[in-house]
């Protein structure tokens, strides 16, 4: 994973907030600073620029950048859904209020992957990071400055699971970047029919050994992303988990977000998900260990 680069605090215009669903919006932010430095994989915390409710802000995952036509970052989007106070604060306000925001926090993925079969798994909110991920990994945005590509013989899939069809959020900027989607739902009610990892299964049972993943990246519920870890980890396949974990701070000065991860020697430490993540090799996490 990538180093960090210096955060920065601001007070942000909203300059659209947009309501999916009741439960789902789309923040867009006048924040240029950040905006222009930051990269996939990476989070800001966010709260309203005025008052103490709530005090802290909230961890959101960079959707995505808006440059202008002089290839300048203007903008900044997250996707956020209702959870509690902060969220619904969020949801409330309107263009023209400002929020404040410190980032880039975490590092981000690395700039080039180490893979040519890549399969993204989400579930639940857990899509918001890979649209930019897949933008920068296949060359067509320059996230933090920088144009990367991965070998044009590489590829992406994804896969998103929901409960059921009405909890699936707008993924047709997904589509329209040209990411490989599969749908499933829990009750069938959309696409496949089953969770995750049994979509996985089914995939992976169809293709010849060369066309199976050599990685996935995945993002969501953390009961879902110890199956997909444990799924990759029977396949010796590697996976790289980006932690949702609680926050407070941000910024490594609290420990609120710790997640239990496996050292070198076989010990397990604890490791602040906001510094030292929110990405890390799914086979250190200790799944349940708490
Ligand atoms: C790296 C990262 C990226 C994320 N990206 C997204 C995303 O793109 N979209 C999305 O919808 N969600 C995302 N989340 C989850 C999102 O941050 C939570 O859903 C959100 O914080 C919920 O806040 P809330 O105020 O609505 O809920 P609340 O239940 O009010 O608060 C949730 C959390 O706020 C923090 N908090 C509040 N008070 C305290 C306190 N006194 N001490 C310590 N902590 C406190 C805690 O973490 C608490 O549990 C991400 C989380 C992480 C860590
Ligand atoms: S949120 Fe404070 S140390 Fe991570």
């Amino acid at each position: 994973m990538n180093e960090h680069c210096t955060p920065l605090q601001a007070d942000a215009e909203i300059l659209e907030n947009h309501e999916y669903r009741p439960w789902l919006f789309r923040m867009r932010l006048a924040a240029p600073a950040i905006a222009s430095k930051i990269r996939p994989g990476q989070f800001v915390m966010i709260r309203s620029a005025w008052g103490n409710d709530p005090l802290l802000g909230r961890p959101l995952a960079v959707y995505d950048v808006d440059w202008d036509a002089a290839g300048q970052a203007v903008s900044l989007e997250v996707i956020y859904q209702i959870f509690g106070r902060g969220t619904k604060r969020l949801s409330q306000m309107t263009p023209g209020e400002s929020v404040r925001i410190w980032g880039p926090l975490g590092h981000s993925f690395d700039e080039i992957p180490d893979a040519r079969r890549i399969w993204f798994v989400a579930g639940g909110i857990g899509y918001t990071p890979f649209l930019a991920l897949a933008k920068w990994w296949m060359g067509s945005s320059p996230y933090g400055g920088k144009t990367v590509r991965m070998d044009s013989t590489a590829s992406i899939n994804m896969i998103y699971g929901a409960r059921s069809s009405d909890m699936i959020p707008p993924l047709a900027d997904f589509r329209d970047s040209g990411i490989d989607l599969q749908l499933c739902t829990d009750d069938g009610s959309a696409g496949f029919s089953g969770r995750v990892t049994d979509l996985m299964t089914e995939n992976w049972s169809s293709l010849p050994e060369e066309a199976r993943p050599d990685l996935v990246v995945t993002c969501g519920p953390e009961p879902m992303l110890a199956a997909v870890s444990a799924w990759a980890g029977e396949r010796q396949v590697r996976c790289l988990v980006s932690l949702e974990n609680q926050m407070a701070c941000g910024f490594g000065a609290c420990f609120s977000c710790v997640a239990p991860i496996r050292q070198a020697d076989g010990s397990t430490d604890l490791k602040r998900v906001c510094l030292e993540g929110p990405i890390f090799d799914a086979a250190d996490v200790a799944w349940g260990h708490r």
